[in-house]
């Protein structure tokens, strides 16, 4: 009995032996298939949050240019379509199909450690952009460049104090981004933090409109009709701005520098910006899309055996309607 278990145990062993040999065979020939497609090409997954706006339009293409098949890159993109599983989807396929690099721009900040060790188990470095993620493990990404985006609202918030009033009475409405993203995340705690500071200043409405203009209208609409008193509109995207500002044309509601409603809002895209100029936007707060020369430079970086910064902040602006010039908005790339 004792041999034949033996014999039985060293069938197995040997089945698992082959079955683990065939295994890596397969994973090397992968490799040597994507070498043979792409050449000496860099192959980078980027899995994008979706196209809810003209900033994230402006962050693919930014990507696209920098890593065109010109400079030795080809670039995989996945479009999210605003839903964390998509983009778990998309890693664990760029993980199959063995990328060099996997960049993400997280939906969402949580929820990422899972797919993330499984990229760090296959030796893949992942590079987050734009929106940070909470991890338990900050070695389970390479690197992150992106915003500030606590810092954007309170640079708005300051504005609101100094032009509006800290002592003033303000109704205040409020258009939240993706809730979960760094960007609703931080633009709403600075404003948070702004309403508890000054007494006067009151929360009237707090809704999300999903950074798009069709959902920032349809919020706006629904706040139109129960708030005939809006001081002051915060908007955490231009997107949502362009369609609360639909939503108010429509009842006649006005705002703007000459209109009973000021507007705030982030993102300060071409478009945004044109808004400002025109006095419709009050104060627009600029979010950088233009991460595909940074993302570049840090795979570039590795590539050489490099060490670039875990962290990096981009620098950022804002733009008031009362001094915004022309040559500003010509200068605007997105
Ligand atoms: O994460 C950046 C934000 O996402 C931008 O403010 C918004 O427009 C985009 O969709």
């Amino acid at each position: 009995m004792k041999k034949m278990l033996a014999v039985a145990m060293s069938i197995l062993a040997l089945t698992f032996a082959s079955y683990t040999v065939r295994e890596s065979r397969c994973a090397d020939a992968a490799k040597d298939d994507k070498q043979t497609s792409a050449g000496a090409m860099t192959v980078v997954g980027f899995s994008q949050v979706g196209v809810e706006s003209d900033w994230r339009m402006a962050n693919t293409q930014s990507m696209k240019k920098a890593f065109s098949e010109k400079k030795g890159y080809k670039l995989i993109i996945k479009d999210a379509q605003q839903k964390q599983s998509r983009q778990i989807a998309a890693i664990r396929d760029f993980i199959a199909q063995r990328v060099d690099y996997i960049v993400l721009a997280p939906v969402t900040e949580e929820g990422w450690d899972k797919v993330l060790r499984e990229a760090k188990d296959a030796g893949i470095p992942v590079i987050i952009v734009d929106r940070m993620i909470k991890t338990s493990d900050n070695d389970l990404f390479t690197c992150w460049v992106g915003s500030d985006f606590r810092k954007e609202g309170g640079t708005a918030v300051i504005w609101m104090e100094k032009n509006l009033g800290s002592d003033k009475d303000l109704h205040i409405a409020h258009l939240q981004g993706s809730m979960g993203s760094s960007a609703q995340i931080g633009r709403t705690e600075a404003l948070q933090a702004g309403v508890s500071k000054n007494p006067g200043w009151r929360m009237v409405a707090s809704d999300s409109g999903d950074f798009t203009q069709a959902k920032g209208k349809e919020v706006m609409e629904r706040i139109l009709k129960q708030y005939p008193q809006i001081d002051v509109l915060y908007c955490e995207n231009d997107n949502m701005a362009f369609g609360a500002m639909e939503a108010m044309d429509e009842v006649g509601r006005t705002y703007g520098v000459k209109g009973a409603t000021k507007i705030i809002s982030f993102d300060a895209t071409h478009a945004g910006l044109t808004a400002t100029l025109e006095g419709k936007i009050n104060f627009n707060v600029e979010c950088n899309p233009l991460h595909g020369p940074r993302v570049e430079e840090i795979i570039r970086r590795l590539k050489t055996g490099e060490r670039p910064a875990k962290l990096a902040y981009v620098d950022e602006a804002a733009f008031d309607a009362t001094v915004i010039t022309q040559a500003e908005l010509d200068q605007r790339e997105y």
